[in-house]
């Protein structure tokens, strides 16, 4: 059972196995990807009623730009149906919509409904989505290096003004709370260019279950793991213990 108490405040998802789950039923990888995005549906649902602050899903990298075009023409639509279909769930539920990434090199078809919902959900509070697309963990610091250099450059800042938190400060996922639980569906077990930075003290959670098959039980079972792990942030399990006390 998941205790109410100890929940983690954020929770990150890879979204792995699309295509694995079609091609045993015989069916084009797209299929897959339809059946991820109910999955997502209803992981976003089960979050919010759970209490989780935020939930990010890993849903187009970086480097899937590299796929074939008309898996990635489809996963865009994929997307934009997404958006615009549950945009008065998300709505209702007081859900806020964020993306991480390089918003600019989406299809417009995708980006005005986007855009349009994350401004119009910007002010809700009980749980943040964020929809990292066109994301990469280490082109996120990259970017913040190069922001805080200009800043140096510009005489803003001097070089020991940077710290770690000054530096998440620059990351995009500044707007979230810090990341408890990266959860990776398929059976892989790498990082893959995800949260890189944020991922520091996060517990990660490896499952077989190809992401189509991932339900709200799954995200039950993750948490109830999460739950059961003793997080040391570097101290020793004395230390932690002593804390708690
Ligand atoms: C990885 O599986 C999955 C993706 C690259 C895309 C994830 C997209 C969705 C779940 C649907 C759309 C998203 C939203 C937010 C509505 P893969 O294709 O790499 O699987 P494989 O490793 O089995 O080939």
């Amino acid at each position: 059972m998941v205790q109410p108490h100890n929940l983690p405040r954020h929770v990150a998802i890879i979204m792995d196995g699309n295509g694995r789950w079609a091609k045993r039923r015989g069916l084009p990888r797209i299929e897959g990807h339809r059946k991820g995005a109910d999955s997502v549906r209803d992981v976003v649902r089960a979050s919010r009623e759970l209490g989780l602050k935020a939930l990010t899903l890993y849903a187009f990298s970086s480097q899937n730009w590299d796929r074939p075009m008309e898996e990635v023409r489809s996963l865009m639509e994929l997307l934009r149906d997404y958006v615009v279909e549950e945009r008065a769930e998300i709505m209702d539920n007081e859900i806020r919509l964020v993306t991480i990434g390089d918003r600019s090199r989406l299809p417009e078809f995708v980006r005005d409904p986007l855009e349009e919902l994350i401004r119009d959900s910007a002010e809700n509070s009980q749980m943040t989505l964020c929809l990292a697309l066109s994301y990469g963990g280490r082109e996120s610091i990259v970017a913040a290096a190069r922001r805080l250099a200009e800043a140096a450059v510009a005489g803003e800042i001097i070089p020991s003004d940077i710290d770690a938190q000054s530096f998440a400060q620059e990351l995009s996922t500044r707007m979230l709370p810090e990341l408890d639980l990266v959860i990776r569906t398929s059976g892989e077990q790498r990082i893959s260019n995800f949260l890189l930075w944020e991922a520091a003290y996060a517990e990660l959670y490896f499952i077989d279950t190809l992401w189509p098959d991932f339900s709200r039980t799954t995200l039950y079972q993750a948490i109830e793991a999460f739950q059961g792990r003793e997080r040391r942030f570097g101290l020793t399990s004395e230390q932690v213990r002593l804390r708690r006390l």
